[in-house]
């Protein structure tokens, strides 16, 4: 998942735990989508403290192999206190060993592994014009962003632009509607159905770049929009970007989550340049929690799977490159990186990298956890 973030705002964030929290309601939103809402114990309450637009590990162990998968919270942050409750939008994947596991098993009263929130795909509430583009699930995160926005900020306005297959299989209708009914002069949505034919009010079709770079300008003045936040499929969120990037948009005032990355090539963002091939042997020196250690790189892993076989505790979800939950800063030594969706350009250069998906191309490389 990709987010806007500076490496300040990071800084200091506290490690991510895992905790049980029980399961108080379970709402199915449409056929294959519900929405799991957990209780936070009052001892937690400020270590669930999240920013809109974060999400949640959840964490399963079957079979003897653990699962793990990043649900994005769909509630909105409260402003003064932290969170009593959190509510996360799931939607079942194709075969999807944690997803088919909350569809058909995951009842009122259990109890799941959840890690506290992550992720920088978030916004400051603050006054201003902010959009969204968002496809299929990605409304998740969007959902508490607009939300949020709207409770706490009366000067601020919110245009959010949804792409689904159907109207059946749209999640969040409701609650889309209720910001609707709530903010009708503040917040303006614009729903775009793939494969349904027009009704009343809605347009069908694509929302691809071409598409984006006629409606944008027609429906609000990109110049003076805050900030941008596109969320869903690769295609999705690849085409918005370059319709914005099109139309003059500043590329730090687009935030970026990805949620599928089957549809498109792997985006490189390289870290450090430096050699191109493996060393033979290669140690990676981890600090993870104030404590550091020294492992030598088996062939073919990254950099994440060997600080794990020392360092249970160390910080993931997807192994995909797509969450950011592993991001560690690059202290010395060079690496190179298979994919990454997670980080913006400006991490990259400052030196963070994703430990999942490196490997090192120095004899030794050096990462920090806990900056
Ligand atoms: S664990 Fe998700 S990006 Fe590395």
């Amino acid at each position: 998942m990709t987010q806007e973030a500076t490496p300040e705002v990071a800084q200091g964030t506290p490690r991510a735990r895992f905790h049980r929290l029980r399961v108080t309601a379970v709402d199915r939103l449409t056929d294959d989508s519900v929405a799991l809402t957990f209780t936070v114990p009052d001892e937690l309450r400020e270590a669930y403290r999240y920013a809109p637009g974060q999400h949640l590990a959840l964490r399963r162990t079957a079979d003897g192999a653990e699962i793990r998968r990043t649900y994005s919270i769909c509630s909105a942050a409260p402003a003064d206190e932290a969170p009593r409750l959190l509510r996360v939008g799931v939607r079942l994947v194709d075969g999807g060993a944690f997803s088919t596991y909350a569809h058909k098993e995951i009842a009122v009263g259990d109890e799941l592994e959840v890690m506290t929130p992550a992720g920088r795909f978030t916004l400051d509430p603050a006054p201003g014009h902010y959009a969204a583009v968002v496809g299929g699930s990605g409304i998740t995160p969007v959902l508490s962003i607009a939300t949020t926005l709207l409770e706490r900020t009366p000067e601020a306005r919110f245009c959010l632009i949804r792409s689904d297959r159907t109207t059946a299989s749209t999640m969040f209708l409701e609650e889309v509607a209720d910001l609707k009914d709530r903010y009708a002069d503040r917040f303006q949505l614009v729903t775009v159905l793939s494969r349904e034919e027009q009704q009343a009010g809605l347009a069908s079709g694509r929302l691809d770049r071409e598409r984006l770079a006629e409606l944008l300008p027609a429906l609000l003045p990109v110049e003076r929009v805050a900030g941008w936040f596109l969320c869903g499929p690769f295609g999705l969120v690849q085409g918005a970007e370059r319709a914005l990037r099109g139309l003059g948009v500043r590329r730090d005032r687009i935030h970026e989550e990805i949620f599928h990355v089957d549809d498109g090539p792997a985006p490189v963002r390289p870290a450090r340049p430096g050699g191109v091939s493996a060393p033979a042997h290669s140690t990676v020196t981890a600090q993870l929690d104030g404590r550091s250690g020294s492992w030598p790189v088996q062939d073919g892993e990254s950099l994440l799977e060997t600080v794990l076989r020392n360092r249970p505790d160390a910080p993931y979800a997807c192994k995909g490159g797509v969450c950011g939950t592993c991001r560690a800063f690059l202290v010395s030594g060079s690496i190179a990186m298979d994919r990454n969706f997670a980080l913006e350009p400006e991490e990259t250069e400052a030196g963070y990298v994703l430990a999942c998906q490196s490997h090192p191309t120095t004899e030794k490389v050096e990462l920090d956890f806990d900056r």
